[in-house]
């Protein structure tokens, strides 16, 4: 067994609709370092997309999910529920922001989540509409899609789509979008389109993920509290890429301040269990009817063991803190690199959500989608996992596990120098 077997079995096997970042196929891994089919080491600053903050395997949730496991894997929530639920939800209830009494769902997946929250923020208003940003990801369901503000390839011949959804422009100053523009694109939206009073939600990723790490800014967030305040419209902060110490907070709506109505949770929540959450104001999450939410694995016991040990690991190792320290070295390394590289753009940064923009000598307007693509190519030649993203797919983010030792994240760091190097025009 190795990667060029394995390579052809799943061209056969699998269609080619799931996307693959890296033609190698992973056998073992621990805490930031991965092993493929062929022996070969790497140093992951993938994360599997954002969902290993606390490492792979790592020991303390290991052990949860193993005596989760002696005790039963299955019973379903709905069935015969289970304290492991109710811990988790007790737990998140405590940590969402804000003094509002809470309630937590859990389901499977992120786009799983989306689709409650959304189902939930019109049951709550009896509202149909809902205005997410273009650039926006929000899942592979239909409603998912639907959210999500790019078409090729996540909305390309699936739709028809729900409808009563409406995107606005992210804020984004390095794309020429300001705050402004963002909020005022709503007010016209208010008059165009749809009015407020028939709005149920705004729904937004506070750092947007795959989109390309632009951060909504705390004064762009209060503005719409407050906007969702005067008409009784509900605001959803999208934090399954954001959450679990991620940026250097629990969840990244902190850096603002404010207090969404409904939170979706999912990726680093377990540490690769999956299982997700909708977190939210206990009178609005209350809305929908019994039996109206829910699904067979849904807040799956391995899953809820896993969860609390994530968080006991955040708390235990300083988890946000580290996100800090990690986000800082990966910035100064690379704005280093950018004073000798015209090709990198922009370097931004909250905590540990890190991304270089690359562009074409230095000008803002001229992506390099070429380089970009060549560049996460030479960094796995050289043992490095790296992941694009992007409305404009030249953007290289940085989501190593917040566990990683300094030095692995060094040696990470000298791999994208030199993969840089060896892609310059
Ligand atoms: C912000 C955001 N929302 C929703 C999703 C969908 O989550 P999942 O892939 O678990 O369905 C993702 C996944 O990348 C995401 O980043």
């Amino acid at each position: 067994m190795n990667n060029e077997t394995l390579w052809k079995r799943r061209e056969a096997a699998i269609p080619r609709g799931l996307g693959m970042m890296h033609p190698v196929f992973a056998t073992r891994a621990s805490n930031a370092e991965i092993w493929d089919a062929d022996g070969r080491r790497y140093i992951d600053f993938a994360a599997g997309i954002a969902v290993t903050n606390t490492g792979h395997n790592h020991p303390a949730i290991k052990a949860a999910v193993a005596a989760q496991l002696d005790n039963f894997s299955h019973v379903c929530a709905q069935v015969t529920p289970y304290e492991p639920y109710v811990a988790l939800a007790e737990k998140l209830n405590a940590l969402a922001p804000g003094e509002t009494p809470k309630k937590t769902i859990f389901l499977t997946t992120g786009a799983e989540a989306v689709e409650n929250a959304i189902k939930i923020a019109r049951a709550a208003t009896g509202r149909p509409g809902v205005i997410a940003f273009s650039g926006g990801f929000h899942g592979r369901t239909m409603m998912g899609m639907a959210l999500t503000g790019k078409v090729v390839p996540y909305k390309t011949g699936f739709g028809p789509f729900p409808s009563d959804i409406y995107h606005v422009p992210f804020p984004a100053p390095y794309l020429g979008i300001s705050e402004a523009a963002s909020l005022d694109a709503i007010a016209r939206l208010f008059k165009s389109d749809i009015e407020a009073s028939r709005v149920a939600a705004i729904i937004i990723e506070p750092v947007q993920g795959e989109g390309g790490f632009y951060a909504a800014s705390p004064a762009f967030m209060q503005a719409l509290r407050s906007l969702c305040d005067t008409h009784g419209i509900l605001l959803i902060a999208d934090e399954i890429q954001t959450g679990f110490a991620r940026t250097g907070a629990m969840f990244a709506v902190e850096h603002a301040g404010i207090e969404p109505d409904l939170m979706t949770v999912a990726k680093a929540m377990a540490g690769g269990f999956p299982i997700s959450g909708v977190i939210g104001k206990a009178a609005i999450m209350d809305a929908a009817g019994p039996g109206g939410l829910g699904g067979t694995y849904g807040g799956s016991p391995l899953g809820c063991a896993a969860g609390l040990a994530v968080l006991e690991t955040i708390e235990r190792e300083s988890l946000c803190q580290r996100a800090i320290e990690i986000g800082d070295r990966i910035v100064r390394h690379c704005e280093a690199l950018r004073q000798s590289d015209r090709g990198i753009g922009e370097v931004r940064t909250l905590g540990a959500m890190t991304a270089v923009e690359l562009v074409v000598d230095g000008d803002a307007d001229a992506p390099d989608v070429a380089r970009t693509a060549a560049l996460v190519a030479e960094a796995r030649k050289r043992g490095l996992l790296l992941l694009s993203c992007g409305v404009r797919g030249n953007v290289i983010r940085f989501l190593a596990p917040l566990t990683i030792p300094m030095e692995q994240l060094d040696e990470g760091l000298d791999v994208f120098s030199a993969a840089l190097k060896a892609t310059a025009g």
